[in-house]
């Protein structure tokens, strides 16, 4: 586990772009496990920057995370809205090439099977998380037990009432999601979690020093042998310093 933490995070957004340009360099068909939420922001802004600058991302296949039961691609806060207003409008993956969960399926379990057979047909090769302020990693929320595969989860208060900045009010909040799980998560060649701010440093902490438990989902990660942390000063602030110098 490597663990960097940056002032700001518009220096933490260009470290994990660099990460991903070389994903995409270096591997002939690259697959990015994306996310949405205000902590990819920074990552997107430098990638589309990239991008203008010469990164070719024809040969890119995406994969998001999550996405709200009910909101279709044209609902402003639907994830994939979010990412084509912050990825996919900007860059030069084609259309077909980027995977999100179909929120509005009327057989929603089996747009969950779905889902599975496309990260089957293509392993991930980085994955990028956010992480909830209650742990949580895509929409596995802390509970008893995690879900390996592609489900629909109900979100937690916590959760939508984190969410409701994005929306007129928390009831406007959709109260399911479809989120791939845990295993698709491990399977990623290579992870990188990012979090910024002061609210995320509990999470933090027990995630990276805590141990491995499902009501704090992203613990889990410290089963995986290439993640990276990327964080901020306020999200690192309640790691011990003899394991954030370590890196
Ligand atoms: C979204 C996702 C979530 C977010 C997390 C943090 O696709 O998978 O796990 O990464 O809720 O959200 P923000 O970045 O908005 O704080």
């Amino acid at each position: 586990m490597r663990i960097r933490i940056f002032d700001t995070s518009h220096e933490a957004g260009l470290y994990a772009a660099s990460i991903v340009e070389q994903t995409i360099l270096n591997t002939a068909h690259p697959v990015l496990g994306l996310a949405t939420g205000s902590t990819a922001l920074p990552l997107y802004e430098e990638l589309v920057r990239f991008h203008r600058c010469g990164l070719d991302m024809a040969h890119v296949r995406s994969i998001n995370l999550d996405e709200y039961v009910g909101l279709g691609a044209d609902h402003p806060q639907s994830y994939r809205y979010f990412m084509n207003q912050h990825l996919f409008g900007h860059v030069n993956i084609p259309e077909e090439q980027t995977h999100v969960p179909n929120g509005t399926a009327t057989d929603l379990a089996s747009a969950c099977l779905d889902y599975d057979d496309i990260v089957r047909k293509y392993p991930i090769d980085i994955q990028i998380l956010g992480i909830g302020v209650n742990g949580h990693i895509g929409f596995n929320e802390p509970d008893d037990l995690l879900l390996s595969n592609t489900h629909v989860v109900t979100l937690t208060h916590e959760t939508v009432r984190s969410n409701a900045r994005f929306f007129e009010s928390e009831d406007d909040v959709p109260k399911q999601a479809i989120t791939l799980g845990v295993q698709a998560i491990l399977q990623a060649k290579s992870i990188i979690l990012m979090a910024f701010g002061e609210a995320k440093a509990d999470a933090i902490a027990r995630s990276i020093q805590g141990e491995v438990r499902t009501d704090v989902p992203a613990s889990i990660l410290q089963l995986h042998r290439d993640v990276t942390f990327i964080l901020d000063t306020q999200s690192a602030s309640k790691l011990s310093a003899s394991r954030s110098m370590r890196g």
